[in-house]
């Protein structure tokens, strides 16, 4: 992920420049100094250079806490990678240096400025479903593969931390309500100590039910999005975005429910309704890019933005995924005030 930034700070700005790394692994240190990065034998020497005024955490998710204390102390504005950390006590810690050292400290929570996410988003903010009452967003991969750390509990792996951070944050940065009771259900279908499978239900006070479903090992795959409201339903199929909102023309039901026969029996209940009350529309369309993330934390540096990843919203998101925790090891659903 490191390579990432890398490669996409060249790419998308003139005003911030990556130039130095530090790897405990030496194969990783040689390729920085190859892609022209100024390298170090420690992390010591790396933090005494001053060399640069930012500095990424990208090491795996147990390394986060201590890393971005010691640069917060060392002087530096600091951005973590996701999840910030593995729970709130160590973020306690993280967010006391850096208000102490008075320093940035903020979390790269890229997947907000995320193409579908933010059709979504649009669609909620805009009513183009009415009003909400359930929001389904899904991940589901088919390799069955969890990789290299991601593996190992003491490495902060799992699917939860992994990917269900940035689903989870979604949804808190998208539905302005609070948490008030969390469902989790946690599975290893092919890993042997961390979720590679989970289910997530949270209730929002606002009435809506959202869940959360990510997975390694789906060979048959539900849409990405899938949400309905008093008026109108939407559904994002894939990665490319690819979907619809559906949407009534009548409020009142004015054609004659019938019964209809199908291979599972009759109903009338849930029979389709006549193909001319339905209007189907494109999704919005919407500019994002995850350079924006960067672009609000040189302006907030600046003196010229409020920082969009705040430590409070990053902490909710932690709040849910202990109440997952809880909720799996219980097996009953937790109530909470998130
Ligand atoms: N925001 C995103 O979209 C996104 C995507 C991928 C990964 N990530 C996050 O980035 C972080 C790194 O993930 P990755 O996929 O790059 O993992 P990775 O295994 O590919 O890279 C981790 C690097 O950290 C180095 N490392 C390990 N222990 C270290 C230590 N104690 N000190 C210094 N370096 C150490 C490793 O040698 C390796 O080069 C994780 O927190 C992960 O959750 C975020």
């Amino acid at each position: 992920m490191a390579c990432w930034h890398h490669n996409s700070i060249k790419a998308n700005f003139t005003d911030l420049q990556v130039v130095a790394a530090y790897d405990i692994a030496q194969d990783r240190t040689e390729l920085a100094k190859k892609n022209g990065l100024i390298t170090f034998e420690s992390a010591e020497e790396f933090l005494a250079s001053h060399l640069f005024d930012i500095v990424l955490v990208a090491a795996p998710n147990n390394f986060h806490c201590e890393y971005v204390c010691r640069a917060l102390e060392a002087g530096y504005n600091v951005i973590c990678e996701k999840p910030v950390a593995l729970n709130c006590k160590e973020l306690d810690k993280m967010e006391e240096t850096a208000k102490r050292t008075g320093k940035l400290f903020s979390v790269h929570q890229n997947r907000r400025w995320d193409k579908d996410y933010r059709i979504v988003k649009k669609a909620y903010e805009d009513g183009m479903i009415g009003k909400p009452f359930t929001i389904e967003s899904r991940v589901h991969g088919q390799g069955g593969m969890v990789h290299g750390w991601r593996e190992f509990k003491v490495a902060g792996g799992g699917m939860l931390y992994d990917w269900g951070v940035h689903l989870i944050d979604q949804m808190l940065d998208m539905i302005p309500s609070k948490v008030v009771s969390v469902y989790a259900n946690l599975h290893c279908v092919r890993t042997l100590e961390v979720d590679d499978y989970f289910k997530l239900v949270m209730r929002f006070e606002n009435g809506i039910t959202s869940q959360v479903e990510v997975g390694t090992f789906h060979l048959v795959q539900l849409p990405r999005w899938y949400a309905c409201g008093d008026g109108g339903a939407l559904v994002i199929n894939d990665w490319d975005c690819n979907g619809k909102i559906i949407h009534t023309k009548d409020t009142v039901m004015n054609w004659e429910p019938v019964v209809v026969q199908t291979k599972a029996g009759p109903t009338r209940t849930m029979a389709p309704r006549p193909a001319d009350t339905l209007e189907e529309l494109p999704l919005p369309d919407v500019e994002t890019s995850w350079a924006s993330y960067y672009r609000n934390i040189l302006d907030t540096i600046d003196g010229k933005a409020e920082l969009k990843v705040t430590i409070p919203s990053v902490r909710r998101v932690l709040r849910v995924i202990e109440a997952c925790f809880e909720s799996d090891e219980k097996g009953e659903g937790i109530k909470t005030d998130i």
